[in-house]
Formats: C-alpha cells, structure tokens, sequence
C-alpha cells in the first residue's frame, strides 16, 4: 500500500500526505494507535512552485518520488520551513542533495540555525519577518510569526489568494482521516477527541502563545477560507474555521462547558479498583459523562489519552497508593505531565490508600502546591474500605456532582 497520498485541496493546491499507520510513539512517547499524517503541500503559480513543509525523513524517498509526479523539482521556487522539528523538515536534507532541486527556503530568521544543527546541510536560506509579504506572480504570501506552536521558530503562511492559511502544527491532529478535508460533522462527531488530543501531548505546554496567537489572526482579520495543517485533516468554509479556531480558545483557556468527570486511578491489588467501583456507583448520572482511565496488573490505558481527555474536563479525580514512602511512581509521572501540559485551575480530589503511612497524598499535595489545580477534597483510606471511609466517599461524591453541575 502507497504510504504517500496525493490529493488536489483546491485548484493549484496539492497536498502530499504520508500516513503513518506503524507509528506506535509519537515523538517516542505518546501512544497514537490511530496513525498520524504528515502533510506537505504544493502551491503552483504561473511564475513556478511553492512548497510547505517537507515530511519525516523515514518516508523521504516515497515523498521525493510523489513530489516528482506532482511538480517538476526545478520548477519549485521556495520552500517554506513553517517549523523545524523533524516530522516536517527532515525531508529538505534529502531534497537539498538532489542537483535539480534549486528553490530558496523561507523560515523564521532560527530557522537558518536550525537547519543547520539539525539536518546539517547548506541551503539557500532567506529569513521572513513577522508580517512579510513575498509576492511570485500574482500570488502574494504573508508571513505570520507563530511562537512555540510548536517551537519558537514556527511561522504560518497565509496565501491570499486562497484566503489559505497554512499552519504546521497549529490545528492539527493525530489520526488518519479518510479525506483530506474535515466537515463540520466530521469534526463534530469523530475528529475532535483527536485535534484536542494532540494538542494538548504536543503545544499544551504554550497554551498562553495559543492565545496570543489566536488574538493576532483576529486582529489580521483574513477572512480564512481554508486552514490547512501539517498533521490530520484541512478545513475548509468559514464555519468549520470559526468552530476549529474556537475550539482551540477554550482549550487554550482551559474551560469547561460541560459535565464531564475525568477519573484516573492505579491499583495494584485491588484496593483502589473497589473505591471506584463504589464511585462510579454514587455519581451515575445519564447527563454526567465519566472517562475512566486505569493502570492496573492486567491494563493500562494511554496517557496521551489521559491527557487529551482532562483538558475540557470539569472535575478531575485522582485515586492512586503509597509506594516506596512516596506516591505510586506512575502517578508521579502522570501528575508532571498533566502540570506541564494541561495545568489549568480545575477542581481536583485525591483518593489515596496505604498500609502503614499515607506518603503518597503528602507527595501530591507537595506537586500540586506549584500547578494551578484546585485540590477541592482529599480522603485517605487505610486499605480496606470502612463504614466511616463510605460516608466520606459519599460526602465527596456529592461535591462532584455539585460541582459537575455548576
Ligand atoms: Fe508536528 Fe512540532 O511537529
């Protein structure tokens, strides 16, 4: 099967989309069994070619050979680094050796640097500043200077004729659609869960530049008429931008307009899988949704998933136990990477048991002092569940469910 799609967007805009089904890590450490996309694009001009964003190198050849079926090499005029992590720009080393290969590459001014230390390779490099225009023909491209979505260097390019704004990482998506272009319902129903995922494991961190970002196409007013990423799906029509460009505020923002409850627990050996079991009993609700997520001796869920989920979620609960005089180590992990990645003011219980001294909820207390979570209750249960322990469980379920629906 053909790991390089060749698609017409709009008439002079191809986009070549490598599918990575086998990709089981994205950047070796988040879990996507749903693949992920790298998309390049190809903007043809009377004058010659423009080229958006290369792919990962381990599809370079493929993408060399359907870059060649699409546009002559020598007839590619720029190529525009949007940004230089490798799933995007590691392809310009392979293009960069081939002799008909002539275009000039366009970035952000590190980009130059960066190309260097990363692909090790000389180009006829051209910095763009933040708000340049580059005219080719009748074709005008503005460049907008997008810091740290996902690195500093990132820029978009918005092409005016089009009304096109191509954006690299920004509203992006794990996954492999099966058309190039997302709907409304698409995006509604299926996608969304996947773009919220993936934002979160990869430009979580820089939610505040997300902001920023968003209020500067604001302010450029460029009445968008297609937005299309490096990763998942394109957008296409005003209202499916309107609605993406939304998405990304409240998520950026944190909030939460809805009842959802997110639930992570571990259980060694059993204890903790009874807490929840009585939980889930006290808070079900059909207007309430509940995401359980569970690390136990036969399961372990995605923390990708984890993460994706808790980032509009509007009450978080965490059950987990003591080890070693400290906090169960996957716990651990997971509290540093939710604080890097979704570290907003949500209401946030603990739930811990232990046999002899209670060390873990006094390690999440220690991590939760530098977040912005709201630690709304805390009950520490010596192992087994007694008749006092149920009543305060009680008691903490009411919380949630005041909370959830508020
Ligand atoms: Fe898809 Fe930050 O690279």
């Amino acid at each position: 099967m053909e790991r390089v799609e060749v698609r017409e967007l709009l008439k002079d805009l191809v986009v070549l989309r490598v599918l990575d089904k086998n990709i089981r890590y994205f950047e070796s450490l988040w879990e996507i069994p749903e693949g992920v996309t790298y998309n390049s694009y190809v903007l043809r001009t009377r004058e010659g070619s423009i080229l958006f964003d290369t792919v990962k190198h381990s599809f370079s050849e493929e993408y060399v050979d359907a870059l060649k079926r699409v546009v002559d090499l020598r007839d590619i005029k720029y190529v525009v680094i949007q940004h230089m992590e490798p799933d995007h720009s590691s392809s310009l080393k392979t293009l960069s050796t081939l002799s008909e290969f002539r275009a000039e590459v366009l970035g952000h001014p590190l980009t130059a640097k960066l190309i260097k230390s990363l692909l090790g390779v000389d180009v006829k490099f051209r910095p763009v500043k933040d708000g340049e225009e580059l005219r080719l023909g009748d074709t005008v491209l503005k460049f907008i200077h997008a810091p740290w979505l996902h690195w500093p260097e990132t820029i978009f390019t918005y092409v005016e004729e089009l009304r096109a704004l191509m954006t690299c990482d920004a509203f992006g998506a794990y996954s492999i659609p099966p058309h190039v272009i997302s709907d409304l319902t698409y995006l509604r129903t299926q996608y969304v869960r996947f773009m919220r995922k993936y934002f979160v494991n990869i430009i979580g961190h820089y939610r505040d530049n997300v902001i920023k970002a968003l209020n500067k196409l604001a302010a450029l007013n460029l009445g968008l008429e297609l937005v299309a990423p490096s990763h998942g799906a394109a957008f296409l029509g005003t209202n499916t931008i309107n609605e993406v460009l939304k998405l990304y505020r409240s998520w950026a923002e944190g909030r939460s307009e809805n009842k959802k409850l997110v639930i992570l627990y571990t259980s060694m050996y059993g204890y903790n899988e009874e807490i929840i079991e009585k939980l889930l009993g006290m808070i079900k609700r059909d207007d309430i949704r509940v995401e359980v997520f569970k690390f136990t001796s036969e399961h372990r869920d995605n923390i990708s998933d984890f993460l994706g989920e808790v980032i509009d979620a509007r009450v978080i609960v965490l059950v987990t136990s003591t080890y070693d005089n400290s906090v169960f180590p996957i716990t651990k992990y997971l509290l540093e990477l939710l604080l890097a990645k979704s570290n907003t003011e949500k209401p946030l219980y603990i739930i811990t048991t232990y046999g002899w001294n209670d060390a873990a909820s006094r390690e999440i207390r220690n991590i939760l002092e530098k977040s912005k979570f709201k630690l709304s209750g805390e009950l520490s249960v010596n192992s087994l569940l007694t008749e006092a322990d149920l009543q305060k469980l009680s008691n903490v379920s009411k919380e949630i469910l005041t909370l959830l629906e508020h």
